[in-house]
């Protein structure tokens, strides 16, 4: 099993560095494992002056599954578009056809207090949101600057889904919730967008499918709101490549934190790129205090979806509850009568349990 290790900018060294020991140690116990790092995001630029250098690329095709830190910093942050780490991530979504993104939101008991929301809202808390990830406003043509019939400069981008991307990712939204709790949210804003329009006639056609499946559909704004509302009426949501964008950091800060989450980005054929759902906190880069646990758990996520070592993804989250049960907080989830420990240390916790 090669994973292709992509660290990438900001704290994603540091973080990556902790599920590495993770793999590692699971490559101890008998998990044929193969690992090769490269340059990724600013740190692509860095080497070799641009996000996706081609050597990335070739080994990111070549692996089983990549795993990836987070990209960007205020170093970047003038560059031109091309240039920008953003469009690092960006790119190797669609090259290598990751469509599917899957972000899980779940609450762990430790970490109820944690949730800026009340402890009987959130507790309990398990959602799945599916994100299309290679189409929509992201990559839709045209795009650009131009000067418009009154002579004012304008700058607009293009909103678009095809039949097949829609299928494809609502396929993913009900197969997920059927081995989950039955029930499919769809996101858009039809009362508004063709797109929307569109997609949503294309969901309830999929939906035939699957008639055990409670399909409901929501407006982007309704389900915002919903979302902290009263979270736990959503088992799976699948929506559009911006509206998941915006919605899973939404639903990640209410479990507490964002330095929690994992998630999984997915081809047709199961290779996948695994990333922790927050970006490279520039800010606290480099002093031991970031949360290694979103990217850890994204190696669990990987062993799951990639890899079917169901077991061995266990393996990992068990020893992620356990540290928690034993107390040992990152600052991002720190509260009175827990234990601070730093990045290093969490890793070296979570290898311990294992
Ligand atoms: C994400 C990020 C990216 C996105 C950025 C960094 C391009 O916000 O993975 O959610 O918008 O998809
Ligand atoms: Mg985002």
């Amino acid at each position: 099993m090669k994973i292709a290790i992509l660290a990438g900018d900001g704290i994603g060294p540091e973080i990556v560095a902790q599920a590495v020991k993770v793999l590692k140690a699971l490559a101890r116990d008998g998990l044929a494992l193969e690992l090769e790092e490269a340059p990724f995001g600013g740190a692509g630029v860095d080497a070799h002056g641009e996000p996706l250098p081609e050597p990335t690329l070739k080994l990111a095709r070549a692996a089983d599954a990549v795993l990836c830190g987070a990209v960007g910093g205020p170093k970047y942050d003038g560059l031109p578009r091309a240039q920008r780490p953003e469009q690092g991530i960006l790119r190797i979504r669609k090259d290598l056809g990751l469509f599917a993104n899957l972000r899980p939101a779940l609450m762990f008991p430790e970490l109820v207090g944690a949730s800026t929301l009340k402890p009987e809202v959130v507790s309990g808390l398990d959602v799945m949101i599916i994100r299309e990830l290679t189409g929509d406003i992201y990559f839709g043509e045209p795009r650009g600057r131009r000067t418009n019939a009154r002579g004012e400069r304008e700058g607009y981008d293009t909103m678009v889904y095809s039949e097949p991307e829609i299928r494809r990712i609502a396929e993913v939204g009900f197969s997920t919730a059927m081995k989950r709790g039955k029930k499919l949210c769809s996101v858009d804003k039809e009362n508004v967008l063709e797109t929307s329009r569109f997609w949503r006639e294309i969901v309830n056609d999929v939906a035939k499918k699957y008639p055990q499946v409670a399909l409901s559909h929501l407006y982007v704004d309704n389900a915002a709101m919903q979302l902290v509302r009263a979270p736990k009426q959503f088992d799976v949501i699948v929506t559009g490549n911006m509206f998941g964008d915006i919605l899973s950091d939404q639903a990640a800060m209410l479990t507490g934190s964002i330095g929690m989450l994992p998630s999984a980005s997915l081809d047709a054929g199961g290779k996948g790129l695994y990333e922790p759902s927050h970006g490279s906190a520039p800010d606290i880069a480099g002093r031991n205090i970031a949360n290694p646990l979103a990217t850890i758990l994204s190696c669990a996520m990987m062993l799951r979806y990639t890899f079917n070592k169901d077991e061995w993804a266990y393996r990992i989250e068990a020893a992620v509850k356990q540290v928690l049960a034993q107390g040992y907080r990152t600052a991002d989830i720190h509260e009175a009568g827990t234990r601070k420990i730093g990045t290093r240390e969490m890793g070296e916790a979570v290898v311990a349990a294992l």
